[in-house]
């Protein structure tokens, strides 16, 4: 058997920032412009006035301080309320592709590894633009790879279980050398007009490179393990699909059609259930939390971090054993552990070890143990 080992990374990041406070001014036109619009039927009682959104609760509540996306005019729009994402010809290479592409050969250049030499690419993501054909198929094609491709939705926890997928096809010898690639454009599944969860998301892509450790020829993490685990919950769902029908008129009534979520149930189901995996995980693994030198966790929530960090280590975090990416990229759903990966780590020593933990709707989790070889 062979072992898997992350000899790579890459982030593409949008080049547009949206900061809690312009965010809050748009959505607080919108809904001033809404109370306006239905003031008789307000007045009436028979619809509830929108309340206005606030910097300081979206920072105190999640972390977060700002989000890239792919386009902020249609966001900021008070009249539109979603990206304006053109829509692209069969001929041009899809949104998610091409920023697949860019983290892709971020990943490739750092492991020093030809594209033509990887034989497959996971595309793991929350959402995919089209049913067909795969997206990883055609940044397989972009990039000039080998092999084959195929795409897989396990939400937030997308990222995790492709690693695991990848690493597995490694182990058992059926290929040599993954891409799994993470495009989240989150900010079109996203409802920027319910106060509620406006500010939770941003938009990001990452590709981590797995290839067989003895192929590595740069400093590298070996994967010691992973775990995936999930449970049923209706409390994070998205209920566009292709049996959505889009009788005119219907679209924008349809709230369920976006990311909706029971946020303060995910908070309570969520955390024993990551914290009993993560132990569960590094039990089965003979790790104990002082072998952990770094956490990268999942990217939703500041204290529900600062939670699993504490739970795992037994004891507050040191500055930098915990690294949150999420002020600057909010959620990023699959991507965030990644890009938290991605951004500290190349720090560590011979021998150190971490745990990336993503976790999610579904209810999905996954886990992924490294240890840093130098
Ligand atoms: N601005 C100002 N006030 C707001 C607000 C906003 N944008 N959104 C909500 N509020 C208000 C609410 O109306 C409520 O007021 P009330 O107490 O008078 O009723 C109060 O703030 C608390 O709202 P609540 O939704 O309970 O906030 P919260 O503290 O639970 O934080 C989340 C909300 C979403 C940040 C938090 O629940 C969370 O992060 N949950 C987990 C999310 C997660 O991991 N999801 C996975 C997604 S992939």
């Amino acid at each position: 058997m062979s072992q898997p080992a992350i000899t790579g990374t890459g982030v593409f990041t949008p080049s547009q920032v949206i900061t809690n406070d312009e965010l809050v001014v748009a959505f607080n036109a919108y809904a001033d412009r809404w109370n306006a619009e239905n003031a008789d039927a307000i007045a009436a009682g028979d619809l509830e006035a929108k309340a206005h959104s606030s910097s300081d609760f979206i920072l105190a509540a999640s972390g977060i301080e700002q989000r890239y996306v792919l386009d902020k005019t249609g966001v900021l729009d008070p009249e539109v309320m979603h990206p304006w994402l053109r829509a692209r010809s069969d001929e041009e290479p899809g949104v998610m592709a091409e920023m697949g592409v860019t983290a892709c050969r971020e990943a490739l250049d750092m492991a020093g590894v030809a594209a033509v030499d990887v034989d497959l690419v996971i595309c793991a993501a929350s959402n995919h633009e089209r049913a067909y054909p795969a997206v990883a198929i055609e940044i397989q094609q972009l990039l000039g790879c080998g092999g084959f491709a195929f795409d897989m939705n396990v939400a937030c926890s997308s990222a995790t279980f492709g690693i695991q997928a990848a690493a597995d096809m490694i182990r058992s010898g059926s290929i040599r050398r993954a891409l799994v690639v993470n495009p989240e454009i989150c900010s079109a599944h996203l409802e920027w007009r319910d106060r509620d969860c406006h500010f939770i998301f941003g938009d990001v892509c990452t590709a981590v490179l797995i290839e067989r450790e003895e192929d590595a020829q740069r400093p590298h993490f070996t994967i010691r393990s992973t775990r995936c685990a999930t449970q049923f919950s209706n409390n994070i769902r998205n209920n566009n699909g292709f049996l959505r029908r889009t009788r005119k008129g219907q679209m924008d009534d349809r709230r369920d059609m976006q990311f909706m979520q029971n946020g303060r149930k995910v908070f309570k189901e969520v955390l024993p259930l990551v914290s009993a995996h993560i132990a569960a995980h590094m039990a089965e693994d003979g790790v104990t939390s002082a072998d952990l030198s770094r956490l990268w966790l999942h990217q939703a929530n500041k204290t529900m971090n600062d939670y699993i960090g504490r739970k795992v280590l037994g004891r507050d975090p040191e500055p930098g054993e915990q690294p949150n990416i999420l002020q600057d990229y909010a959620n990023t759903s699959s991507a965030g552990s990644i890009i938290a990966f991605a951004k500290h780590s190349a720090d560590m020593g011979d021998g150190q070890m971490g745990l990336i933990c993503s976790f999610g709707a579904g209810y999905s989790v996954g886990s992924v143990i490294v240890e840093r070889r130098v």
